[in-house]
């Protein structure tokens, strides 16, 4: 199924912006074009675009710094990349940064007609669903969120060792959260992040997931793929705050994690929390290759890692809860 759309092809290289307009006009698309960050901003302004076909190395400003402005201020215009930047962290950046595709030059028409049209697609049952969740059913967001919960409890009980996982995450983040004083509105959005965490391990091959040995790296990058699908499969169910939370419960608090881009303060305070909770949480459970480590021996880890993997008032919030639980035991 083909949605009709208006597109803005946004390249600096006239000859790609001629071959793509004839194409995506020739199956019905409505085309524009712009030759720089300057011009597509206008573009946009004056006239509301569906899709943006947006290329990264232009002079003056790239399209990558462009993608985030897209994002906060034409919020209904979908984004595909098309470039030939083939740098990991740029491509896994922009993902991050809403983009819907990343397709690498040199490409075939094909492979841009295809990207566009699932883009669109998928932004026009968004628009749907968004329409349908603000006018028709104010409860039915709950129900979807709901049937969220309901899938990661399930993918969680199917295997001994992770059942329950998500739920005492969000236990922990809470009771972190608490101490640290945050507003109920920040409480909520931490609930949803922390229950919600580790949803985009949906879309991750179980055999790899629930491997005995040691990942490979390939492996390993598999499984980190799940903070990025996850913010985008809830994306139009929950806030941005929600969003952010999933998206950077991996890095790390001295910007050394896995294709992390951000660190310290600029890391949302949510995140910080629910990453602490989560590997708190991880070393006193049995793994298929570890058993669980003790509470003295994953707290000493967990205060080894404070500066380094951790925020350091995150772990000394968490460290106060599990003394007066020792106490009170
Ligand atoms: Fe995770």
């Amino acid at each position: 199924m083909s949605v009709p759309g208006k597109i803005l092809i946004v390249d600096d290289e006239d000859t790609i912006r001629w071959v793509l307009n004839r194409k995506l006009s020739k199956v019905g698309y409505q085309c524009d074009e712009a030759e720089n960050a300057e011009q597509a901003v206008g573009k946009l302004t004056a006239c509301s675009t569906d899709l943006v076909v947006l290329d990264i190395e232009m002079p003056g400003k790239h399209g990558n710094e462009l993608l985030p402005e897209i994002q906060s201020h034409f919020p209904e215009t979908s984004v595909v990349m098309a470039s030939g930047v083939t740098d990991t962290r740029v491509i896994a950046q922009c993902i991050k940064d809403g983009a819907q595709d990343y397709i690498r030059k040199p490409f075939t028409l094909e492979d841009v007609l295809l990207s566009v049209t699932l883009a669109l697609e998928k932004r026009q049952l968004e628009l749907q669903i968004r329409e349908y969740l603000k006018n028709e059913r104010p409860g039915l967001r709950g129900f979807f969120l709901e049937t969220i919960r309901t899938l990661v409890n399930n993918l969680e009980a199917n295997d001994k060792y992770t059942a329950g996982h998500s739920q005492d995450v969000t236990e922990l983040s809470l009771a972190i959260g608490q101490r640290l004083n945050l507003a109920p509105e920040e409480l909520e959005d931490l609930y949803w992040g922390a229950l919600l965490h580790d949803v985009g391990k949906i879309a991750i091959d179980p055999r790899i997931l629930n491997k005995p040995g040691e990942l490979t790296p390939e492996e390993y990058r598999h499984i980190m793929t799940h903070a990025i699908v996850g913010p985008n499969l809830v994306q139009p169910l929950v806030n941005n705050s929600v969003v952010s939370i999933i998206s950077h419960h991996h890095d790390h608090y001295d910007g050394g994690g896995f294709n992390q881009l951000i660190a310290k303060e600029d890391i949302p305070l949510g995140a910080r929390i629910v990453s602490a909770a989560d590997a708190f949480n991880a070393m006193t459970s049995d793994r298929p290759y570890r058993t669980a480590m003790s509470l003295p021996e994953a707290c000493a880890e967990m205060q080894r890692c404070a500066g380094s993997q951790f925020d350091p008032r995150v772990v000394n919030t968490l460290m106060g809860i599990n003394r007066r639980s020792n106490t009170q035991a």
